[in-house]
């Protein structure tokens, strides 16, 4: 595995390559294999649920079992295992063949329906198909060109009076970021409410080493 400096110098590069060449999440997959299974080679891999995640769980009247979850662009697994161990029905899908097959090797005997899966293609063919939607930094891991569909796909997904949880990085303001990863603006948030979705709450954690928000919406009946 390379140092951690020519890891990232690495990434994005194949980023930029993958995002030129009209394929935005192209990348992933080689991120995934070429860590050859050392999770130190994934930027964004916890190895532990998201901490923000947990703390939204333990607070407020969650539902403890039951919900149809899905966690989108799931990685190595970590959080999806946490809402099933809550009772949760998850589904958990990711682009990555590798990462798919990591989260398998993992947790054997998960309950977690593990596919994979594109967003896009996966959000026409589950519409309005689950209570409870996790996103979790896959947004602004795809370029600003992608942006409106990669949210509309991810709305799309949520039953009526279903919840989505978003972990995002933000920027300031609507200059275009140099990514990956590419924060998301206030006006692009602005979108998740066009389609149909009412934000309930949102802070912004502190101890992050990148400006985070964590907001919860409702699909309006
Ligand atoms: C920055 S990582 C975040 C992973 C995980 N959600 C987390 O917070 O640790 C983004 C993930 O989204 C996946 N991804 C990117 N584009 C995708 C797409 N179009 N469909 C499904 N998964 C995608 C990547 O393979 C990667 O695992």
């Amino acid at each position: 595995m390379s140092e951690p400096q020519s890891r990232r110098e690495y990434i994005r590069e194949i980023a930029a390559k993958a995002s030129a060449d009209e394929h935005p999440a192209g990348w992933f997959e080689q991120v995934y294999t070429t860590a050859e299974g050392e999770s130190a080679a994934i930027p964004w891999a916890l190895m532990q649920p998201n901490p923000h995640l947990l703390a939204w769980l333990d607070e407020g009247d969650r539902p403890q079992s039951g919900p149809r979850a899905l966690v989108v662009g799931c990685g190595l697994g970590d959080d999806a295992e946490a809402l099933a161990e809550r009772g949760y029905q998850v589904t958990a899908f990711d682009i990555s063949t590798r990462a798919i097959a990591w989260c398998q090797e993992r947790f054997p005997n998960s309950s977690v329906a593990y596919q994979v899966a594109d967003l896009f293609e996966f959000a026409q063919s589950h519409p309005q198909a689950f209570d409870f939607v996790f996103e979790c930094r896959t947004i602004q891991a795809l370029p600003l060109k992608v942006r409106q569909q990669t949210i509309s796909s991810i709305c799309q997904l949520l039953a009526p009076k279903g919840t989505l949880f978003v972990i995002t990085n933000i920027r300031q303001d609507e200059a275009a970021p140099e990514g990956p990863p590419w924060p998301l603006s206030e006006t692009e948030l602005q979108q998740i409410l066009q389609q149909g979705l009412q934000e309930i709450q949102r802070h912004r954690p502190s101890g992050t080493n990148r400006p985070t928000l964590c907001i919860e919406y409702r699909r309006v009946a």
